[in-house]
């Protein structure tokens, strides 16, 4: 029985998403010691493997119209059926996730590009209620690649999560480079291991806290931010001519003046 007063906090949920077909390489293998500082740090985990998923690419209904593109109707892609919406209801339940993902091409696995293309359904109800079903999740993101690429394919995979509405806290970014067995790199283990740990603690501060992280802004406080954003560049205009006399004089191109030159 709960005590009056106290809040209770339920369990948090961590859901780690391998986008690799090895679930013994080394993507798998950086989400596992993840998961484990999850679970050290008081989450309750699970991993799937997208592998196992049957997942259709996305059919863009959002770009015929943007309201069609939703979450649960998307799930279902159009009479034809495919797991998405079991991979969408384990992500809503959650808490927070880690994604890891191989770096192929630089980029994140095919099979996570066309998860993160239909998760645009759940981030797009935004159109209906005002909010997506993402907003204020809490995520990490770990790749593994044997040269190069890893930090390219995180860079655009946490920007678009936090597109979507997610957040991405302190440390919570691992990647290796490397044909080796990558836990025989204690540098990269203690990175995976500090993404864990980074969402509990994030996801945890943030259960405390319940908001919308997406607004639409008051029409006041937004012509107030236009004016004060416009005086403060005037302000800056006047102190820059001094030393950026150019902005205000209006010379003849180089090319001009050399023409005219040789015309006169
Ligand atoms: C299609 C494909 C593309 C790849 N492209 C890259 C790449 O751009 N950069 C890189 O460092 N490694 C690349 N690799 C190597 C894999 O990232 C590497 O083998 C990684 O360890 C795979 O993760 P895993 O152990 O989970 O399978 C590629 C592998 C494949 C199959």
């Amino acid at each position: 029985m709960p005590v009056q007063g106290v809040l209770v906090l339920a369990t948090l949920k961590v859901l780690g998403i391998n986008a690799s077909a090895r679930k013994y390489g080394n993507t798998a293998k950086m989400l596992y010691i993840a998961m484990k500082a999850a679970r050290d740090y008081g989450a309750e985990t699970e991993v799937i493997h997208l592998y196992d998923y049957q997942l259709q690419p996305c059919m863009a209904c959002y770009s015929d119209n943007l309201y069609e593109c939703y979450y649960p109707k998307s799930c279902t892609f159009i009479g034809r059926k495919d797991d998405f919406r079991l991979i969408a209801d384990k992500i809503l339940e959650s808490g927070a996730i880690i994604i890891a993902t191989p770096v192929y091409w630089f980029n994140v696995s095919g099979i996570l590009k066309t998860l993160i293309d239909r998760l645009t359904a759940l981030e797009n109800v935004i159109y209906h209620v005002g909010k997506s079903l993402l907003d204020g999740k809490v995520a990490g993101v770990i790749a593994a690649g044997e040269e190069a690429g890893g930090a390219q394919a995180l860079s655009w995979l946490a920007f678009t999560l936090n597109m979507m509405g997610i957040h991405i806290p302190a440390w919570a970014t691992a990647y290796y480079h490397g044909k080796g067995d990558v836990l025989k790199n204690k540098q990269a283990v203690y990175h995976a291991y500090n993404v864990g740990r980074s969402v509990v603690l994030a996801a945890k501060l943030l259960q405390k806290e319940s908001t919308d992280w997406y607004i639409q802004p008051p029409g006041d406080k937004i012509a107030s931010a236009i004016k004060e954003a416009e005086q403060e560049a005037k302000n800056q205009l006047a102190n820059s001519i001094r030393v950026r006399p150019w902005v205000q004089e209006q010379k003849p191109m180089l090319g001009h003046s050399i023409l005219a030159k040789k015309q006169s």
